[in-house]
């Protein structure tokens, strides 16, 4: 059997107690490889400890694993020693964008038995394609005369042709994977003019190259009420880092809450690392108690399993939360390591 390089990092937060429930399914189930774990004491702790964020040789040593699990990063909100953003930016961020995670892969089922706050849900089951290296997260942006009246505030979106082409495709690609072979594009592109402008074309391009995938389009606000009233309706969405930041909470709060929500950082050149994180945040509401659901870093280990090759056990991993998710009962709770234990007892 080979063996899979993974770098850890459990971050801040929650991540610190969900992630060793996403390694204990990891370690349970039937894989024919060995996991040989890395950990990184990455975040807010480390930061205020050292005022380190990611140097550049931590950077380059976890280049060399074959995948990233991440937790999530974060620390208390308006601490005055973390400028805003710092683990954001620094850590996260710099992460997607230094190994090229342009699929921002964010899957959404409302799996049987899981209670959604919507009166008639249907049958919810959809990815959303968000890019990931581009958009208003580039950090393009500046500020002038800050903090007086006259004070004026830039984040400026970047759009490429290139970056945007990338994820289409892939959109694109996924969508004819699927049996419903749909795809949405979400934008603004009745206001964002010339970000709508390349995202519209190069979306009709790749279209016509893909006969067999059925289209639409919707603007961003629109989609939310649809995404409200009939989620059913959507297969694949592609969409701007940003909108698919937003939507993705959405997604995940009617599909069962946040605590069950994937995702995958794909590099899908796979030229560097992909990585495998919960949507969710560091919740420092609930950080420390052993309260939050470790069911999305466990979903997100399954999306890991299967990026590497490894499918069945991919399946097999979704098969264990779902059966555990079945056996939920309504009104009460676990707590985090329980979730986890039960998971990775029916492996
Ligand atoms: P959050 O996702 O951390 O929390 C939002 C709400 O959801 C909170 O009430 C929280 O208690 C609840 N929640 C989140 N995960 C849960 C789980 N697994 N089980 C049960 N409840 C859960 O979002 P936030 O409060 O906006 O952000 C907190 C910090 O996390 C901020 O610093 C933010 O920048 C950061 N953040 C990081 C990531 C990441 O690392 N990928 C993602 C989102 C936010
Ligand atoms: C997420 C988070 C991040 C994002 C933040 C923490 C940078 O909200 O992973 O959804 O906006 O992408
Ligand atoms: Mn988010």
């Amino acid at each position: 059997t080979g063996t899979v390089n993974l770098a850890v990092i459990p971050g801040d937060g929650i991540g610190q107690e969900v992630t060793p429930e996403a390694l204990k399914v990891l370690e349970a189930v039937d894989v024919p490889v060995k996991f040989q774990q890395t950990h990184y004491a990455l975040g807010a702790e480390n930061y205020l400890a050292t005022g380190d964020v990611l140097p550049t040789s931590v950077l380059a040593e976890i280049r060399q694993h074959d995948a990233i699990l991440l937790g999530a990063v974060g620390g208390k909100p308006n601490d005055p020693n973390l400028p805003p953003g710092i683990l954001e930016r620094g850590l996260l961020l710099k992460l997607r964008f230094e190994f090229d995670h342009y699929v921002n892969l964010r899957p959404s089922r409302l799996f049987p038995g899981t209670p959604s706050p919507l009166v008639e849900p249907g049958d919810v089951d959809f990815v959303v394609v968000r890019e990931g290296t581009e958009g208003p997260y580039t950090g393009n942006g500046g500020a002038l005369r800050v903090g007086t009246p006259a004070e004026v505030a830039t984040e400026v979106s970047v759009n490429t042709a290139f970056g945007v082409e990338r994820v289409v495709r892939d959109a694109f690609a996924r969508a004819e994977r699927r049996p419903r072979k749909h795809l949405t594009l979400v934008h603004k592109t009745n206001v964002l003019v010339h970000a709508g402008s390349v995202w519209w074309r190069i979306f009709e391009t790749v279209a016509a190259e893909h006969p067999d995938v059925t289209t639409d389009y919707m603007h961003i606000d629109a989609a939310m009420i649809h995404m409200t009233v009939n989620p059913s309706r959507f297969d694949v969405i592609v969409t701007d880092n940003l909108f698919g930041d937003i939507i993705t909470d959405l997604a995940a709060a009617i599909t069962g809450g946040i605590g069950l929500a994937a995702s995958g950082n794909v590099n899908p050149d796979r030229t560097a690392p992909s990585m495998f994180e919960p949507v969710h945040g560091s919740a420092p509401d609930i950080a420390g108690q052993q309260k939050a659901d470790p069911t999305a870093a466990i979903l997100s280990a399954s999306l890991l399993l299967d990026h590497l090759g490894y499918a069945d056990a991919s399946a097999a991993v979704e098969a264990a939360v779902l059966a555990d998710l079945a056996e939920r009962t309504p009104g009460t709770t676990r707590r985090t390591p329980e979730v986890g234990d039960s998971i990775a007892a029916r492996l």
